[in-house]
This record gives C-alpha cells, structure tokens and sequence, in this order.
C-alpha cells in the first residue's frame, strides 16, 4: 500500500542482520539438495511447519540446524546476493551484517571460504542493487571461550575485510563480562564493537557490554526500558540501540507490537533504529518492521526519524551519512 511505498523510499541502513537469518526455507532445501546435506524436512511445506518459536532457543536450534547447508563459497555468495537484492527493494543504502563463522568452522567450512563467499556476495550486491554492505564477526557466546579467542586468531590475517565484533546466541547464562579480553582485542584490530545485549537477560548485561566490552551500539536493548539511569546513559552516551519489532514479537520478548515501546525510546531522547534480525524466520524484511510500529502508534514522521537514526547509527563516514540524510 501507500504507507508501504513511503517506508521503501525512505533513506534508511540496515544495522542488526544476520546473514544467515536470510536464508529462506526454500533456498536452504535447494542449499540441502545440491550439497547432500540431510535435513529432517524434505518439502517446502513440512520445513515451512517449524518456524513457530517459543523464545530465543527454539530459534536458534532451526537457524543452527539450517545453517549447515551452508557448505560451499557459491553457497555465501548467493545468499549475501539474494539478501541484498531483497534489501534494495526495501530502500536499504547500506547494511552492516553479521555473521557466525564459529558456527560454519565447526561444521567443517574454513574461515576463508566463508568470508571469500560473502564479499563476492557484497561486491556484486553493490553493483547490481546499489546496496553498500560490510561484515560484523559474531561471537557465539555458548560457544567455550577458548572458541571466541581461537577466531580471533583466524581473522586476523584479513582483519581489514572485516568492519567489527559482535556477540550473539543465547544470551542468559552467557554475559558479556566473559568476553572482555576479545573484545579488548578487536579493539586492538581496529574493529568497531557491538553485541546483543538485553534481548532476554536485563539491563546488567547491558551495562557490562558498555562498561567492559565498550560497545558503540545495543544490539536489541529491549530492556533497557526496565531502568531510567540507562536510558538516560543511552541517551547521554549517544549509544544506538538496534531494536528488530518482529524479532521480539516472533520469540516472546515483548507480547506485541506496543510492548516495544518504541515512541518511549524516542522520548527518552534514544538514537534508535529498526532492523529485521533474521527475516527469513520473523515474517518479514525491513519495511515490514518499520510496518509494525504503525499498530503501536508510531506517526509516518517518526518512521522517517527511526530512518534518519539508522544513517546516523551507522559506522560510515560523515561525508557518507550526509548524501544519505
Ligand atoms: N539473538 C541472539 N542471537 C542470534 C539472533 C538473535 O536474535 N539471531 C541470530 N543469532
Ligand atoms: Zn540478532
């Protein structure tokens, strides 16, 4: 409709996107076929059965699950290319997506092949759709430790192909304290820090990802409403926090879309953005998460802010973000 035309015009990034959170059921039956990948779900219809989610774990074990038809560097390729083409058709400009490479070493794909795959994904998206993109290595936090230090050793050798560190998976049991010392050294990289942080555990694990891994964006943030002093560190810090509507809906973060509460984070003077996640497996991309706000009182005007803010949230340059603004 109308309303969906003026959220695709709008110039907007895509800041919190896993790659493999694109990939469809249909191209991961494909994925499954051409690689002889044995998934327990042969047809579209019985694969398509799974995607009702109870939280963040029953999620992850399907995305984990599809993840290892993932085999080759064609196979990144054409999913970095079929994210992009899709994205384009959203008005992105520019997406910096995540990526979980301890997951593809583990099932047997070298670090390599899996970064050689998703930048010539990158590069052809770029030419062909006009969508700029970089990478952001995810750390998979139930992964031991010692994991996280041994990619970190794997990555630097084309550190600089790489934009920044993030942390993702399960989240309660597994707080961002543990992980001072990578992120110590992905700041000696040169890499910008991010994680998800306040998704299903509270704010605590929010403070210890600024106070320790000294990230310059919350991935998710959800409760940060939970307490007025970090909203107003949000706020005064000028740390962004990538809020993902269908996401939090899909795995029972917040019961629906006010339970967001999106308009309070605006209030509070929060540099805030909307982002998709993994739209494969929440039901929509990114204009259907800006969409999703409308239920929940967001004004067309505060859509285009919400817009504005992923520019500014962005790790591009300055001279960038104003021929996007
Ligand atoms: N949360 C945590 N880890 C993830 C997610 C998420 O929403 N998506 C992919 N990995
Ligand atoms: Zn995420």
């Amino acid at each position: 409709g109308r309303l969906a035309a003026a959220v695709q015009a709008m110039p907007k990034t895509e800041l919190h996107v896993h790659i493999e959170g694109t990939l469809e059921p249909g191209l991961a039956l494909q994925f499954a076929a051409r690689n002889d990948v044995e998934l327990p779900w042969t047809s579209l219809d019985a694969l398509s059965a799974q995607y009702e989610f109870t939280d963040l774990q029953s999620f992850l074990d399907l995305y984990y699950r599809l993840m290892g038809t993932l085999r080759h560097a064609q196979d990144f390729h054409d999913l970095m290319l079929s994210y992009l083409r899709r994205a384009a058709q959203d008005g992105v400009r520019h997406a910096e997506i995540f990526f979980d490479p301890q997951v593809h070493l583990a099932n047997g794909i070298p670090y390599d092949t899996v970064l050689d795959g998703l930048h010539a994904g990158l590069r052809e998206g770029e030419e062909r759709y006009g969508v700029s993109g970089a990478l952001i290595l995810c750390i998979v936090r139930d992964l031991p430790l010692q994991d996280a230090e041994r990619m970190l050793d794997l990555a630097v050798p084309r550190a600089d192909e790489v934009l920044g560190i993030g942390l993702d998976s399960a989240e309660v049991g597994h707080p961002p304290k543990l992980f001072e010392h990578v992120f110590e050294r992905a700041g000696d990289l040169g890499w910008h820090r991010v994680a998800h942080a306040g998704e299903e555990a509270g704010i605590d694990y929010m403070q210890q990802a600024l106070d320790l891994l000294h990230v310059e964006r919350i991935d998710h943030g959800a409760h940060a409403l939970d307490d007025a002093a970090m909203m107003r560190r949000l706020a005064e810090e000028r740390v962004p926090v990538t809020r993902c509507p269908l996401s939090n809906i899909r795995l029972h973060v917040v019961k629906d879309a006010e339970g967001l509460r999106i308009r309070d984070f605006l209030d509070a003077g929060v540099i805030t953005t909307v982002n998709s996640d993994d739209p494969a497996y929440f039901g929509g991309y990114l204009t259907d998460n800006y969409l999703a706000l409308v239920q929940a009182g967001c004004t067309l005007y505060d859509l285009a802010r919400l817009g504005e803010m992923s520019i500014q949230a962005s790790f591009l340059d300055q001279g960038r973000k104003a021929a996007l603004l």
